[in-house]
């Protein structure tokens, strides 16, 4: 089955208590708080008490996307905040290693996420410390965006890596994400669909949404 992960980054935040109750009814496996720093990406997205307010109306995992320049200055913060995985960006750290063992300590399961532009042998080698990998479909920073299929290749890759290991490490892609990309990723390796534009613009409602991409991916799984 093809993990749904719902990222709440264009959705009503008037409504966000009821939109994280009704996604976790409509069979989602997570959800994705985005957080941006005005600095990693131009925009600005989310906080630490944005995140607590989605763990405060779910039972769903919380996963923290971090599009930040300096993440290990948040890891309290979002620990605190009752986020499961903590994910952050490859291209933000020269001390991956030591960012992982601090997410631990902090309670939670590190992630780390990639640009498709970001030459993927900068993180098979520390594969087996990740609870999960977030290939970028889209540019970081705004969602509704076009996909950008190059990102498969990477998925491809990690998915070898992966499987070469006999290691758990999820692989997720994030952004774009739609009847006709799903497919797409899960036929190169992906395990989860991170979507928030597909779902929210569904004529059917979440529901239909969640189900629609999770199955379009697993009539790909090889
Ligand atoms: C972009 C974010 C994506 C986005 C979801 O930086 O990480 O999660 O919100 O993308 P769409 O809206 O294309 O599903």
């Amino acid at each position: 089955m093809t993990h749904v992960a719902v990222s709440v980054l264009n959705a009503d935040l008037t409504e966000l208590g009821r939109i994280c109750r009704e996604v976790e009814a409509a069979g989602a496996s997570s959800i994705q708080v985005d957080v941006m720093d005005g600095h990693f990406v131009p925009e600005l997205a989310f906080g630490p008490q944005v995140a607590s307010a989605v763990a405060r109306n779910t039972a769903l995992p919380v996963e923290a996307h971090l599009m930040v320049e300096r993440p290990r200055g948040f890891v309290g913060a979002f620990a605190e905040a009752g986020v499961r995985d903590f994910i952050f960006h490859v291209e933000a750290t020269d001390d991956l290693t030591g960012l992982c063992s601090l997410i631990r300590t902090a309670g939670m399961r590190p992630g780390v996420a990639i640009k498709a532009s970001t030459p993927v042998s900068m993180l098979v080698p520390h594969l087996h410390m990740l609870h999960m990998v977030i290939v970028m479909g889209v540019e970081p920073g705004r969602g509704g965006q076009q996909f950008n299929a190059t990102c498969l290749d990477t998925v491809r890759v990690l998915r070898h890596e992966v499987t070469a290991r006999g290691i758990e490490t999820q692989l997720q892609v994030d952004g774009g994400m739609n009847d006709a990309t799903a497919p797409l990723a899960v036929a190169a390796g992906a395990d989860a669909l991170i979507a928030g534009s597909y779902l929210f613009r569904h004529p059917g409602g979440y529901r239909a949404a969640v189900q629609s991409l999770a199955m379009a991916g697993q009539r790909q799984r090889p």
